[in-house]
């Protein structure tokens, strides 16, 4: 397989004993995930009433502290895993009440639609899912227009280590600041790190704020 070629899909997460597994030994494997949960929850608790997509939701976890700790109006949980929704519903028990599960593959292009809009997207080691590191930056750039302008990007990813084997799927670590710039984010600035993962932030700029600003300035 060369390098430019997608990386086949081997852990199928649509196969319910597949996502069951994985959650299990993810606690095991990086038991510091739950302090990435805690910086995605500081990022956002100062923001009133917001509606939150997060992009391969999985076994909710993240949206259980999201829900729990921050002033969520909606919640819009995508993955294109049905049994993951199932163990979503599951984890969240009372609080699936607030949260849309959508069932959608963000590898196509139209995955955008009829969503609505936005005032934070987040996602927690899936973007690597498109199956390959060049489809990151068309990833973010879509989900950045589901942001209203000031709209935040709380993006968190494994980058490459010495130990990765799958080298395709992901970036240099000083390449994921990149890719949210190039997909149009301001301001990106690292919110945590641990485990080969870092969580960036980043802000869809309010176009009318920058002309404003340039005339200011001119
Ligand atoms: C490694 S798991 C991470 C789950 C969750 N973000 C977390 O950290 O607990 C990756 C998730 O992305 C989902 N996923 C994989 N490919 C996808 C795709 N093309 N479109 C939408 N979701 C996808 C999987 O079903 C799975 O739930």
């Amino acid at each position: 397989m060369s390098d430019d070629e997608d990386v086949p899909i081997r852990v199928d997460f649509r196969d319910a004993a597949t996502a069951r597994a994985w959650v299990e030994e993810t606690r095991i494997k990086r038991p510091f995930r739950p302090r990435f949960f805690a910086a995605f929850c500081e990022a956002l608790v100062a923001s009133p009433k917001l509606r939150i997509l997060e992009l391969g939701s999985g076994p909710g976890q993240l949206a259980r502290e999201i829900l729990v700790h921050c002033d969520v109006q909606h919640y819009v949980a995508l993955d294109f895993s049905p049994a993951m929704h199932a163990i979503a519903a599951e984890h969240l028990g009372e609080l699936a009440h607030q949260v849309t599960f959508v069932t959608r593959d963000f590898r196509e292009p139209g995955w955008t639609e009829g969503l609505g809009t936005f005032d934070a997207v987040v996602t927690l080691q899936a973007a690597h899912e498109t199956r390959h590191r060049r489809h990151l930056v068309p990833l973010l750039t879509r989900a950045r227009t589901l942001l209203e302008p000031g709209g935040t990007l709380l993006y968190a990813d494994h980058y490459l280590d010495p130990d990765t084997k799958l080298r395709t799927l992901m970036l240099e670590r000083e390449d994921q600041p990149r890719s949210l710039e190039r997909a149009g984010f301001a301001g990106v600035e690292l919110r945590y790190e641990e485990g080969s993962m870092a969580l960036w932030c980043g802000t869809r700029l309010d176009l009318a704020v920058v002309e404003r600003d340039v005339d200011a300035s001119s």
